[in-house]
């Protein structure tokens, strides 16, 4: 029988000297970070070491294991390295599993393995590693245990039963649930074991993969290809808790610009002339449809060189254009790549060589591949200088007025086969390589352009992305890449989103439509209500498909359309207000119900309905020719928003769903902001605000700033506490830092309205 090691404390980490030490650090009560040495130079691009104070904890020796406790956690490393996690109650969440792992006997020989591939086959199955794995933790799974988070991953809610890479992936052809990768690499697995939440981070840049109990139901696994073994065991008394946790381990998604939750318009090709963007912003005045950005993909540039602007199509004079564009209420959004032309007559190629800011082959040469340029270089945004440099890069946009900087192609994609694994990359000022880079890269360019953004303008800087790791949420707004114009990617839309609102970030979005392939009237219409509440509103498609505009394809579409983005704007307040929360709590805005009903079976692997917040349930139509659904309505009672009928809570109800309803319910006793009919965010009177009661009593924290740049940080904000109790309204403020408060406040109760006037006494009285 082996012995226990000896230990050594050192602050809050312990080094127990077991043959591979193993080091456990106590993060926050809630959070033990686990970690192998083997070698590997470097930092955590994801975790954020803000205000960490210092945790209480024991260690006491029990014989045949060491017990290690939190206020929060509690852990037992035994005499074989095994180490097991308990919640304060003893309940266990993350055990290491005591057997050895079987892989899956997939029945075949290498002569079947051929002949099937010769149709295009692949035996080997979905997501299995296409590297062997270098080192792996292996967990036990329990029979009740359910797995969310890990970001962007294609399939339903619960992941339980399928295998995923993490390997930033480019991936145009239809994604399907089988697809092991995508554009984001976020492995953080949020679970439910027995009903009991936890949370695992695995740190690792490199190539790793989850298996979350495919090939065995005793057990998952999460495997590198290189690295150091460095997980974090999340706790929380609740799966919001452990969300909360986690976020406070790799950051918040950042209070946006309020314009930010209004409508936005693209397509690739848009940008090719003035003309065309300006006919389509033309497009939503003359047809009453609210607009508060239009995004310009790559075509506004002069041969696709970053950071440059093909003004001969835009009249010589974009300037004036984004600026007349604002005076009618829309903003401008750029789309900025990372691959730099190779061009030796452009400024940023230039200088990028010159001060040594790209890639190189291990030969010392700079890297080329291709992409939307042609040959280009990449920038080595693992250095500090590099990411100045860019920062300081995005002035050309800003400069010209630009309100926001969307980054794509950063996984980084490459046209002439895939950036091989030993191109030298920077990680810090350490030299290092492509393959342990990649998966950082766009974390590492988003934090330029935030930077950038930043310090140019004074705002909250609007940076969207399509490739990140875990931590981008700090810097960026994510979309979900080029998904297709078919209905199953419009239900792929509500799990994908709710896991990764989970998964930390939470100002997210789909292409609006669909961005590949042609889409239907009934298609976009179903698709713009299952969106109505996802935080980032976009409609985008793609060069060459039908075009997909509100007005295109006439009645009813267009008033659909409509309808549904002016109940959007409605709703701004409310999301705002949330945006508000979520950057103190990092609960996400828009969730699927096991977030907030997290005990109820029925909630666990939930794919077609989500909460916006804790009160609004959203029970879209994702199917062709349907007009009718069931809705599961968890516990409590909820009134339908549109005609006030109230039902009983955890059961199933019939909702008819005509092509211009989205079926949509409250819970009993909310008080919502209710925003103003405007078709620009910015248009909102600011003296003013409407609140609406579902039920007969109810309050409501309502949150205000001026929407746009970082005096909030100093105090520049009010809190207003709405009540209603038997009729009766009462209105407090209680912070009082931003001018002007609102000097009218309006409540809509069932029978009655109330408005209130602010006094001079600073009070508000009935009118
Ligand atoms: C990529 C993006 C897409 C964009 C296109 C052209 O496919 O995902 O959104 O329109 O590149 O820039």
């Amino acid at each position: 029988m082996p012995k226990l090691p000896n230990y050594t404390t050192n602050g809050q980490t312990i080094t127990f000297a077991y043959e591979q030490p193993l080091q456990i650090s106590i993060v926050t009560p809630a959070i033990l970070r686990v970690f192998s040495d083997h070698g590997e130079p470097g930092s955590s691009y994801a975790v954020t070491s803000d205000n960490r104070q210092k945790t209480d904890f024991t260690i006491v020796d029990q014989g045949d294991h060491y017990e290690l406790q939190t206020a929060q956690l509690v852990l037992h490393l035994d005499a074989e390295r095994y180490v097991d996690a308990y919640d304060a109650h003893g309940h266990v969440l993350v055990s290491d599993y005591r057997g050895k792992r079987t892989p899956l006997d997939r029945g075949t020989d290498k002569a079947h393995e051929d002949l099937a591939a010769a149709e295009g086959h692949t035996l080997a199955g979905d997501g299995e590693p296409t590297n062997q794995g270098y080192y792996e933790v292996v967990k036990a799974l329990a029979p009740a245990e359910h797995f969310y988070g890990l970001g962007d991953k294609t399939g339903y809610l619960d992941k339980r039963g399928y295998a995923y890479k993490n390997w930033n992936n480019d991936h145009p052809a239809p994604q399907t649930e089988v697809l092991p990768n995508l554009y984001k690499s976020i492995p953080v697995l949020l679970g439910l074991k027995n009903g009991h939440p936890y949370g695992l981070f695995f740190d690792d840049p490199y190539e790793s993969q989850f298996d979350l109990g495919k090939e065995s139901d005793q057990y998952y696994y999460y495997s590198a290809v290189a690295g150091n073994p460095d997980y974090y065991i999340i706790g929380g008394d609740t799966l919001k808790n452990v969300v909360t946790n986690y976020t406070d381990l790799t950051g918040r998604t950042p209070l946006p610009q309020k314009w930010l939750l209004g409508y936005q318009q693209s397509r690739w090709g848009y940008s090719t002339s003035q003309d065309k963007v300006q006919a389509i912003v033309d497009g939503f005045k003359q047809h009453d449809l609210p607009l508060d950005a239009v995004h310009l993909d790559i075509d506004y540039m002069d041969g696709y060189r970053v950071f440059t602007w093909n003004t001969a199509s835009y009249h010589n004079d974009p300037r004036r254009f984004v600026k007349e564009l604002k005076q009618d209420g829309v903003k401008v959004v750029a789309i900025i790549d990372p691959g730099v032309k190779q061009d030796p007559a452009y400024q940023v190629y230039k200088e990028g060589i010159q001060h040594n800011y790209f890639a190189k082959n291990p030969d010392g040469d700079v890297y080329i591949n291709e992409v939307w340029p042609g040959k280009s270089a990449f920038p080595d945004f693992g250095r500090q200088a590099v990411r100045q440099w860019w920062a300081n890069k995005t002035a050309f946009l800003t400069d010209l007025g630009v309100a926001g900087i969307w980054n794509d192609m950063n996984e980084p994609a490459s046209f002439k086969g895939a950036i091989p694994g030993n191109v030298a990359f920077s990680d810090g000022e350490q030299p290092s390589t492509h393959q342990k880079m990649h998966n950082v890269y766009a974390h590492n360019m988003a934090q330029a352009t935030f930077m950038g953004i930043k310090a140019h303008t004074g705002k909250r800087p609007y940076v969207i992305t399509r490739a990140a790791y875990a931590g981008t949420q700090k810097y960026a707004t994510v979309w979900t890449g080029d998904n297709h114009s078919m209905w199953p990617h419009l239900q792929m839309m509500i799990p994908q989103l709710c896991n990764l609102g989970l998964s930390g970030f939470s100002f997210t979005g789909t292409d609006i439509g669909g961005f590949g392939s042609d889409t239907t009237p009934e298609l976009l219409t179903r698709w713009i209500e299952a969106a109505i509440f996802s935080p980032l509103l976009r409609n985008h498609a793609a060069l060459g498909t039908r075009s997909q505009e509100p007005w295109v394809f006439g009645e009813p579409t267009l008033s659909i359309y409509r309808k549904y983005l002016k109940l959007r704007y409605r709703f701004i307040p409310y999301l705002y207000d949330l945006f508000a929360n979520e950057a103190k709590t990092g609960l996400p805005v828009m969730r699927p119900l096991v977030l907030n009903y997290e005990n109820d079976p029925r909630v666990q692997d939930l794919n077609d309905e989500f909460m916006v917040g804790d009160d609004l349930l959203v029970a879209p139509i994702v199917q062709p020719s349907q007009t009718k659904r069931l809705v599961y309505l968890p516990a409590g009672t909820w009134i339908d928003f549109w005609n006030h009928t109230e039902y009983a809570g955890q059961q199933d109800i019939v909702v008819n769903a005509p092509l211009d309803k989205l079926p949509m319910f409250v819970k009993q006793n909310t008080l919502l902001p209710w925003g103003p009919a405007v078709n620009h965010v910015d248009e909102a009177p600011l003296a003013s605000m409407t609140f609406k009661l579902f039920g007969d009593h109810g309050s409501y924290q309502h949150y205000q700033d001026n929407g746009t740049d970082f005096k909030y940080q100093d105090g520049e904000w009010n809190n207003y506490l709405i009540t209603v109790n038997h009729g009766d309204v009462a209105i407090k403020v209680t912070h009082y830092g931003y001018e002007p408060v609102y000097q009218q406040i309006t409540v809509e109760l069932i029978d009655k309205v109330v408005t209130f006037t602010h006094t001079a006494d600073g009070c508000y009285s009935k009118k």
